[in-house]
């Protein structure tokens, strides 16, 4: 192996600055040239990529987003797409690819390694920690501190205010964020998609917690919880309650950018330095992962066989910990 390339894809996250210098510097360690692919797939497909040098990726540990940029890109879904992509690979030679992204960039990495041959490593880079294989993904814990953040600021006018809050965060098919930041940022209650969320036993609860006198209440909800959005639920509230003071926050891609926390550059950089250490030892159609802080390596398919999530007794803790 004397050439490899590292792109990024999917959804950004906090950290995968940190991942692709860990790769290029890893690359450049072990005597291997390294490109970086432009807006992920659709780069490898457009031919748009370049050698990195060492000190392109000085000092961007610290920066959020990537300087790759990202895209999610639909061409890559179909055969032709990945044909298109081989062919750059093998036109510059390249003779192993590591991808920074989702559970969705990793089906093309998949393919492209089944239908042409190509090594193919994944690093988890997603702030819904909802990849299997891993127990946690780059981006999640900078995520996760960034809606504590905004718990703790709305508590602050809740209390001054009297109010209801409803912050929604992000996870469309995942509750961690949504579940982690509502026990750090101390609310009250959490709806995900993890279970079926009960909205009318949600307004019995914010109505006796208001009957007690707590008149400043945070209920957090995933976005893609059941029940509905943080407006749609707000809206039924207000309509089959006398609660007063409602008010909606959603956090939005807030949380996909800013500084990676320490948690996150750690993790991309260890993660980073096994990927290509993984592609030299003639690894490939895996991801680097981390379980109980032991760098593992499952398959790209258990990735999506196996997805992630918080053990069900969380919501016993965001219960238990409840003004009563
Ligand atoms: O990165 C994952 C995620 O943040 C999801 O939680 C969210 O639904 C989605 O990305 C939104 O992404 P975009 O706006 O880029 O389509």
């Amino acid at each position: 192996m004397k050439r490899i390339a590292v792109l990024t894809s999917g959804g950004d996250s906090p950290g995968m600055n940190a991942g692709i210098r860990a790769v290029v510097r890893t690359a450049l360690f072990h005597k291997l040239e390294v490109y970086g692919v432009r807006r992920g797939y659709q780069g490898l497909i457009d031919d748009d990529l370049a050698p990195i040098a060492s000190k392109t990726v000085s000092r961007i540990i610290n920066r959020g987003g990537t300087i790759l940029r990202t895209a999610r890109c639909m061409d890559f879904y179909e055969p032709e797409g990945r044909a298109k992509a081989a062919e750059t690979l093998k036109k510059h030679a390249i003779d192993g690819l590591v991808v920074i992204g989702g559970d969705g960039s990793y089906h093309g990495a998949h393919f492209l390694e089944k239908e042409h041959g190509i090594p193919c490593v994944g690093m988890p880079g997603t702030i819904d920690n909802d990849i299997g294989g891993t127990d946690y993904t780059i981006g999640y814990n900078t995520a996760l501190n960034t809606a504590m953040t905004a718990i703790d600021q709305l508590h602050d006018t809740a209390e001054s205010h009297e109010r209801i809050f409803f912050v929604e965060v992000m996870g469309r098919l995942s509750g961690y964020i949504a579940m982690m930041s509502t026990i750090a940022g101390g609310a009250d209650h959490v709806l995900t998609p993890e279970s079926k969320s009960d909205v009318d036993g949600l307004i019995k609860e914010l109505q006796r917690s208001r009957d007690e006198g707590n008149y400043n209440q945070i209920v957090v909800i995933s976005e893609g919880d059941d029940a509905g959005n943080a407006y749609e639920i707000s809206e039924y509230v207000k309509k089959n309650s006398d609660l007063k003071g409602i008010r909606v926050t959603v956090l939005g891609h807030i949380q996909r950018g800013g500084i990676p926390s320490a948690f996150d550059r750690i993790l991309a950089s260890r993660l980073g330095v096994h990927a290509v250490e993984a592609l030299l030892e003639g690894k490939s159609n895996v991801m680097i992962g981390v379980k109980a802080d032991q760098v593992v390596t499952p398959p790209l398919s258990e990735t999506w066989d196996n997805p992630t999530s918080f053990d069900s007794s969380y919501f016993h803790i965001v219960d238990a910990l409840l003004r009563r």
